[in-house]
């Protein structure tokens, strides 16, 4: 064991509004860890590219991520935030990794598999995702990958892949990332019941605000229990939501309400309304003041491309030594 600091990295794709699910599955953990390690996050525009091709729109959804986690309370003097594509190494090791992965792993992914179920075209690119993120992981040393549950076989196939490289070019390269998970979020509901997530559009968006929130609150798939009757929190959605975003105590009166009956699910939805305006208002604040920002932001972006980028051209050199590569590409700066 080395007595350095752990190295925590994590990255969200740019795909769209980010959601009550990336909060407390992912992006709450990024908050408390960037006091406890080194912390890099970024946002993977690479990845998004998989499912999304509009180069209009790309670059306005890379900054509202970017946004998205600077009024969420990511400090860039604790933790190194950038863009993915400002690291191209990364594609470099993504190819060395990939030519000793095996066929079998990949096609046992089953992020893979579900976005196919739901119609996105089967593309090489959406295939060799996990290889990508593998090389997000590996380039920077990273320790500790702080997740929801949907990327935790992403995470054990990156181990898979940094163990087949060392076996194939008898060497030890990586290390070795573990995933890390906030059990009580790891799967948070969307207003229909199923996992929360962009793709099935049954968000809250963190930054909803006003009618647009309320409407979405409003609609959360309840059964038809009258308000009288007794009902169990565990099978209501804005109850299980309320849980993550109120105070335990909150929570528990809630809980202790509908059970008791004479609580309705409209009394609950119209809890949860409150306690997400008082929950995000502070951020929803400092959001707006970067907003007025611009440079700031850019100013963000680019010197935790400097700094991540020094980090993966190191390990990026010692893979292409393993592999009996030059450790630069001649005429490289790095060189
Ligand atoms: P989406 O499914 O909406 O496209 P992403 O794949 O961009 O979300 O996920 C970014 C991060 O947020 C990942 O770490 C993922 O595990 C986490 N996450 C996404 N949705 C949820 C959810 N419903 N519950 C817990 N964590 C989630
Ligand atoms: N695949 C992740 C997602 O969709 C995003 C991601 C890309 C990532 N590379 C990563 C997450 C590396 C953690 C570590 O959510």
């Amino acid at each position: 064991m080395t007595s350095s600091p752990q190295r925590i990295l994590s990255g969200i794709q740019p795909s769209g509004m980010a959601h009550l699910g990336n909060y407390f599955g992912a992006i709450r953990q990024y908050v408390e860890l960037q006091e406890q390690g080194e912390a890099l996050y970024f946002i993977a525009d690479f990845h998004a590219l998989t499912t999304m091709q509009d180069r209009q729109r790309l670059p306005q959804m890379v900054r509202d991520l970017a946004l998205d986690y600077l009024a969420l309370g990511l400090d860039p003097n604790k933790a190194v935030l950038f863009r993915q594509s400002d690291v191209p190494e990364v594609c470099e090791l993504t190819w060395l990794l990939s030519t000793c992965t095996g066929l079998g792993l990949l096609e046992r992914a089953t992020s893979y598999k579900d976005k196919v179920a739901r119609g996105i075209k089967p593309r090489a690119g959406l295939f060799f995702y996990p290889v990508l993120m593998a090389a997000d992981i590996l380039i920077y040393g990273t320790n500790v990958v702080p997740v929801g549950k949907d990327q935790v076989q992403h995470i054990e196939m990156t181990q898979d892949m940094a163990d087949s490289f060392h076996a194939a070019y008898d060497c030890e390269v990586f290390v070795r990332p573990e995933a890390r998970l906030v059990q009580s979020a790891a799967v948070v509901p969307g207003i229909d019941g199923q996992k929360m997530s962009k793709s099935y559009d049954n968000t809250i968006a963190i930054f909803a605000e006003g009618k647009p929130l309320k409407k979405r609150v409003m609609s959360i798939v309840t059964d038809s229990k009258g308000v009288d009757e007794a009902k169990d929190p565990e099978t209501c959605n804005a109850y299980l939501i309320y849980k993550l975003v109120a105070t335990p105590e909150q929570a528990a009166e809630m809980a202790q309400r509908l059970s008791a009956g004479g609580y309705g699910y409209g009394d609950a939805k119209k809890a949860l309304l409150q306690a997400i305006d008082e929950r995000f208002g502070d951020a929803r604040e400092r959001r707006r003041e970067l907003v007025a920002q611009p440079d700031y932001v850019d100013d963000v972006l680019a010197a935790g491309a400097k700094h991540a980028r020094r980090l993966a051209q190191e390990v990026v050199g010692k893979a292409r030594e393993a592999v009996g590569l030059r450790g630069a590409p001649v005429g490289d700066l790095r060189a």
